[in-house]
């Protein structure tokens, strides 16, 4: 089986999933963040280099206070957590997104886990955390425009110099993409870096998604007819 390089995941379908067992929204996101866990050890084992998840997107602040501020306790928990999960699976982590609407103590869990795990090489793991695609293009203009002032940036743009200032900057573009729990769109997720990227689309919501789930996305990538780049032999 070839493995893709870089899989990036729209995790969805959490709420619906805690609805359907007669559990309240938040009870999914904790199973979520659990399978979030799991997969991240999945993927490692498979050989996928870089993983990306939408954990949190700019959009979602629009929720119920209460979901919102669950879901800001589990990323309090998971990123603490996490130092102890990077250092056993030898994974580097990155937070793409704009932090800085986040809690003080987030931020600076934030920085922690990234300066922790900066060296680990096994697989790259991003989370996309107050993340929208826009939003990260929009910083992405005014950081040239900054830099353009200053002196340092000079035209004319490139692709690849647009590339450099998104968050994403040295992070390989994605080959397969996948969203679980049925919906059909991209939710302002990588919309400059899924350009060429394969999409596969599962009705399986995200707590129940597991590795046989993410074998059968990976078989039916193989499938696909790839003309741009991103795979290797596993
Ligand atoms: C995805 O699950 C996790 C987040 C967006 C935080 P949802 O919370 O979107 O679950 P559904 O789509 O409402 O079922
Ligand atoms: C996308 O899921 C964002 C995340 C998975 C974090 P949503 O459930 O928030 O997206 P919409 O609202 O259905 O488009
Ligand atoms: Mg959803």
């Amino acid at each position: 089986m070839r493995v893709p390089n870089h899989i990036a995941i729209i995790l969805d379908g959490n709420g619906r999933w805690a609805k359907s067992k007669g559990m309240p929204r938040n009870y999914g996101h904790v199973k979520g963040c659990e399978n979030l866990e799991y997969i991240c050890e999945v993927a490692k084992e498979l050989g996928v280099k870089y993983l990306t998840v939408y954990a949190f997107s700019t959009e979602n602040w629009k929720r119920s206070r209460e979901e919102v501020e669950g879901l800001m306790n589990l990323f309090r928990n998971y990123l603490k957590k996490c130092i102890k999960i990077s250092k056993k699976n030898n994974m580097r982590v990155r937070v793409i997104g704009d932090p800085s609407a986040f809690d003080e103590d987030i931020q600076n869990r934030i920085r922690e886990l990234e300066e922790f795990s900066k060296d680990f090489d096994e697989l790259h793991f991003q989370i996309a955390l107050n993340y929208g695609s826009r939003d990260e293009i929009t910083r992405a203009v005014n950081r040239m425009l900054e830099d353009q002032r200053q002196g340092v940036l000079t035209g004319p743009v490139t692709e690849s110099m647009i590339s450099d200032y998104l968050d994403t900057a040295g992070i390989p573009d994605p080959d397969l993409m996948i969203r679980t729990s049925g919906e059909l769109r991209l939710s302002n997720y990588l919309l400059w870096q899924l350009a060429y990227t394969e999409f596969y689309f599962t009705d399986v919501p995200w707590p129940d998604f597991k590795k046989d789930e993410l074998v059968k996305a990976i078989e039916k990538y193989n499938e696909r007819d790839r003309r741009y780049g991103g795979v290797k032999e596993a």
